[in-house]
């Protein structure tokens, strides 16, 4: 059976911008937001406090986030440490999302940290968070194959799923990074990650298209009854630390398909694609977004 409703957790002005080389300029960032809420999501992701040397693209948040902290949206953003916490804070965000790693290359080359080091970093970061009345968001990449690693065996994606969940982090969501999942993979995971006494009901999936198998592998994720899809308007994104990660999960395509098999999501797909279109131009390509292309084209 298939949910009646999901939740899109809508990426792109993060994982989707994270990765442009040319600085998107601090208004077009917050116009992007506003009409993203606009268009009927109800989670915006809006930025992150990490280190700017790291993702010079993100380096404004502090000058994005008053832009857009009065829409009437959940907009998580990243936080990799108490540094980042303490910035958040400072300017009112209700909601964090810390980000682990299934695999060590991974932890190494995002985090600069060992996979338990990393774990170390974000326990006191969510504790506090937790105790300041935040919601967290638990990501974890590389659930699937990794760059350097190759397949991710199931047991290694468990153990750092479960904690991020005793860590206190109410939602778990599981990044194909790489975008090398198969549906069968998907629910190998998910029973597993049941199995070992984390519900569904606290799972989000996370997935690129590299291989075209995100709208396969989310059909797969909501029979198994996951009720939370992470994706970025306009199929935006990449990974500024794992090369080969094409864009996610396309908000657009997902839109489609949900809106064809009659459940809700509370998105108007007009107003959405419209959204990406102008994002395009901002950006200076066309979205590759399959849904986008054929809207436009209409
Ligand atoms: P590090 O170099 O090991 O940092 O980086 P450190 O802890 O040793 O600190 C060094 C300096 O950085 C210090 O300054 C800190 O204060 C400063 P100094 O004392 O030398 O002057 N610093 C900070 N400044 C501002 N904000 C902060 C912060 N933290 C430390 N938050 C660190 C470690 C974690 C900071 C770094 O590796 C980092 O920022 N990484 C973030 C990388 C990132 O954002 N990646 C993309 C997001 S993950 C993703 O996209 C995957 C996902 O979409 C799911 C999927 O598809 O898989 C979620
Ligand atoms: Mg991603």
């Amino acid at each position: 059976s298939l949910p009646a409703r999901v939740r899109i957790h809508e990426v792109g002005a993060r994982d989707g911008l994270q990765n442009e080389k040319t600085a998107v300029p601090t208004a077009v960032k917050a116009e992007f937001v506003r009409r993203l809420a606009a268009a009927g999501l109800d989670t915006v992701e809006a930025t992150s406090f990490v280190h700017p040397k790291w993702v010079p693209q993100l380096a404004d948040a502090e000058e994005l986030f008053p832009l857009v902290r009065d829409l009437p949206v959940r907009l998580p953003v990243l936080v990799p440490n108490e540094r980042g916490l303490d910035r958040a804070l400072a300017l009112g965000a209700r909601e964090i999302a810390v980000f682990a790693s299934a695999t060590e290359s991974f932890a190494k080359a995002n985090l600069n940290r060992t996979v338990d080091e990393a774990l170390a970093l974000f326990a006191p970061t969510v504790t506090r968070a937790i105790e300041a009345g935040l919601k967290v968001r638990g990501y974890l990449s590389m659930c699937f194959g990794d760059p350097w690693e190759g397949a991710v065996p199931i047991e290694q994606v468990v153990r750092v799923t479960k904690a991020l969940a005793e860590m206190g982090c109410d939602e778990l969501s599981l990044g194909d990074t790489i975008g090398v999942a198969t549906p069968g993979h998907v629910q190998a995971l998910l029973t597993a990650l049941n199995e070992a006494g984390v519900p569904t009901s606290r799972i989000a999936v996370h997935f690129h298209d590299t291989y075209g198998q995100a709208l396969s592998n989310t059909l797969a994720a909501l029979r198994h009854g996951v009720t939370t899809v992470d994706a970025s308007a306009g199929g935006l994104g990449g990974c500024p630390y794992a090369k080969s990660a094409t864009g996610n999960l396309a908000t657009e395509d997902l839109v489609w398909m949900l809106d064809g098999l009659g459940i809700e999501t509370g998105v108007d797909l007009a107003a959405l694609t419209a959204t990406s279109g102008w994002m395009a131009e901002q950006l200076g390509r066309p979205s590759p977004s399959r849904t986008v292309r054929a809207l436009s084209h209409k």
